[in-house]
């Protein structure tokens, strides 16, 4: 698909892209039920990984056709995205069949629909240390033709210091979610990094938070589904169907790996990225590994 690509511009104090502000009105007037499960993240942080850990909890068993014929992008809509020719993420999650419905955002906590809260639905937060979601983005922009342009790493690093970035500053959506979490008990907030470590043991947690017991085989099957190697080979979670992205430049499931920001950081951008990391980052107790 031709599109053009976006310019940044600030929206209620955060960088955003018409892409994802045209439908605002539609997607602030969205009601949530009790059910709905809400998958918030800054992008680039395992959307999709968990998503699909949702997807095969939810229904792998109940309903396996899924599995081979409906994208996960159609089974976790992106409530706010609007690309023309597309259907919205809005009328996507409207006309979920599923119960429950499992929706994606990226929104800052702030720009959450109001029902969500009212109806007290489960969130789950996927949090990434700052220094691998910022070079994720980086090839994300490359191959992505609805985001910005890149330009070059140097800038790009900067950008993302300053929070120029789509969704805004990192630093403020890490710790605005986390905050939140001491007021909304429903809200389960992960670390890349722990799945990464064990995915298994993170698969429990979240088992523990939705109320979900699978037996030992069907966590295995969850766990291989949902594995690396196998979600980049299939068709159905790498989004080599989805229309805008061009992944012959980059794989969107590209290289899983936590510490890979060391082979794009020089060592005084790493250490200036540090000192203003120092800065931005007060609260002791959110705390993010950039190796494990
Ligand atoms: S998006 O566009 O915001 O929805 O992207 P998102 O899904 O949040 O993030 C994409 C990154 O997650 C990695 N990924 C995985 N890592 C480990 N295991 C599994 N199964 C997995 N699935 C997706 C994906 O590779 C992107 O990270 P990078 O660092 O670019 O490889």
């Amino acid at each position: 698909m031709d599109l053009p690509r976006p310019e940044l511009f600030d929206f209620q104090g955060v960088s955003m892209t018409h892409y994802f502000t045209d439908n605002w009105e539609n997607v602030q007037k969205f009601q949530a039920r009790p059910d709905d499960i809400l998958i918030a993240t800054y992008p680039k942080a395992g959307t999709t990984w968990v998503s699909y850990i949702l997807d095969l909890l939810y229904f792998g068993q109940t309903s396996p056709e899924r599995q081979t014929s409906i994208p996960i992008y159609d089974r976790v809509p992106f409530l706010e995205i609007n690309i023309p020719s597309m259907a919205t993420g809005k009328d996507q999650a409207d006309n979920l069949p599923t119960s429950p419905r499992l929706i994606k955002t990226h929104f800052p906590v702030q720009f959450v629909p109001q029902s969500f809260w009212e109806q007290n639905c489960k969130i789950i937060y996927v949090a990434r240390n700052a220094k691998d979601n910022l070079v994720s983005f980086f090839h994300f922009d490359h191959m992505n033709l609805a985001q910005p342009e890149p330009g070059d790493w140097s800038n790009y690093i900067h950008r993302f210091m300053q929070g120029k970035m789509l969704y805004g500053s990192w630093y403020e959506h890490v710790s605005g979610w986390w905050k939140k979490k001491q007021t909304y008990s429903k809200l389960h907030y992960m670390f890349y990094e722990d799945l990464i470590e064990d995915t298994g043991r993170e698969i429990d947690k979240l088992c523990g938070f939705l109320g979900l017991s699978p037996s030992v085989e069907e966590k295995q099957r969850v766990m291989g589904g949902v594995q690396f190697d196998n979600m980049k080979k299939n068709s159905m979670a790498n989004y080599s169907t989805f229309p805008v992205m061009d992944l012959n430049i980059s794989p969107f499931i590209r290289k899983g790996k936590v510490g890979g920001w060391k082979d794009h950081f020089t060592v005084a951008q790493n250490e200036e990225f540090d000192e203003h990391y120092r800065k931005m980052m007060k609260d002791p107790t959110l705390q993010f590994r950039t190796e494990i």
